[in-house]
């Protein structure tokens, strides 16, 4: 066997969600005053919308939009924005890996809504220049299981008439997001960020808010997807007064994650290091003729979940996962279980440079290891 490297990443952390937590981090930073309390108490409210004003901060939202934590982590926040709002007029659902195809189920076998699907292959976009927006279009910002991202928001119509629902949560704090394209994004806190998982953030612009309070949907909707009450907006939610019980242990983690967010330089910041990140992984493609990417445009690739492939077949693949799991040089990089079988290395701003170039001898090292 090849003699190991001598140098090993500090952080191991490259999974694609939950993803590392922000350098430097430990539970003994976190802010327990209001663990054993009442999310509703001055103190629990006070820090709840401390989070709120940061994530708006650090996502330079304007103020035309609300933002609110919800609960079921990313699932919940996109779930609960189709079930109030779609039915109104036709949609439209792209798709092009696992979570677009997801959002396509919900839509035609859940809501029974007889979408118009324009999907693509993994590692590819679909035309974009095809979408109608007369109708309500679902999309996945950055698509974790196959690296393509949407390259911008030019293709969202300025002057849409339906809605654009951004599954936004591989996306935010990585790349510029135009919110006046925006109607409907949603997150979860366990990717860029390095957050917990368990809620989700749901973003909504003004026509959204207007398509809530002026449309009721025909299906039953349970207390957990509620955001109106007497046909208007339940503002209190985008306050800080959540649905239900939140966890205050993944909200004080979720403002340490904004406040380091903050401390490098805030959205500029975060979209640097993820900048950096992917261009030094795309360094050791480059310098290996047995690596490529599953994302062919570079100009619609993603720099957080990036997809590779590898010149050789899915046992060996796994063999070599196998193997840098165990010698703890790097955790999680299989590809999603729905996607061509490869590596899938997080380059999100939570992950450190220095530790994506150290895995590079380690990729080389599993190579021949695993021969
Ligand atoms: C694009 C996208 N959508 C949805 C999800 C599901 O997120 P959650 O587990 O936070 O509900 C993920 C998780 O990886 C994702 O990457």
């Amino acid at each position: 066997m090849t003699t190991k490297p001598g140098t090993r990443p500090a952080r191991p952390h490259f999974s694609s969600g939950p993803c590392a937590k922000p350098p430097g981090w430990s539970p003994q930073k976190l802010d327990t005053r209001i663990l054993g309390r009442s999310h509703r108490s001055a103190l629990g409210k006070e820090r709840l919308a401390h989070c709120v004003d940061l994530m708006r901060e650090l996502l330079d939202l304007p103020d035309s939009h609300r933002i609110g934590i919800v609960p079921g982590s990313d699932t919940g926040a996109y779930e609960m924005a189709m079930w109030t709002m779609l039915g109104q007029r036709p949609v439209t659902a792209l798709a092009w890996e696992s979570f677009g195809e997801g959002w396509v189920t919900d839509a035609v076998k859940q809501l029974k809504l007889d979408p118009t699907v324009i999907r693509a292959d993994y590692g590819e976009l679909p035309d974009l220049g095809r979408v109608d927006w007369s109708n309500d279009v679902l999309f996945t910002w950055n698509g974790t299981t196959s690296g393509v991202r949407v390259p911008d928001g030019e293709w969202i119509a300025g002057d849409r008439e339906g809605l654009s629902f951004a599954d936004a949560t591989s996306a935010v704090f990585a790349y510029p997001l135009p919110w006046d394209r925006i109607d409907v994004a949603t997150f979860s806190w366990q990717k860029a960020l390095g957050g917990e998982g368990g809620h989700g953030v749901l973003i909504l612009g003004p026509r959204a808010v207007e398509r809530l309070e002026s449309f009721v949907p025909d299906r039953p909707l349970p207390k957990l997807f509620r955001l109106t009450s007497g046909g208007k907006l339940n503002e209190g939610i985008f306050r800080g007064e959540t649905i239900n019980t939140p966890s205050m242990l993944a909200v004080e983690d979720a403002i340490l994650a904004l406040e380091w967010a903050r401390s490098i330089g805030g959205l500029a910041g975060m979209i640097a290091r993820t900048t950096a990140n992917a261009a030094a992984l795309d360094g050791l493609v480059e310098a290996r003729e047995w690596l490529g990417h599953l994302a062919r445009d570079p100009a619609t690739r993603s720099t957080t979940s990036v997809c590779l492939t590898v010149d050789a077949d899915a046992d060996r693949i796994k063999r070599m996962i196998k193997l840098l799991e165990a010698e703890g040089v790097a955790f999680d990089i299989a590809s999603y279980r729905d996607a061509p079988p490869g590596l899938r290395i997080w380059c999100g701003a939570t992950v450190d440079s220095a530790d994506i170039e150290a895995l590079g001898p380690w990729l080389d090292w599993a190579w021949e290891a695993s021969a």
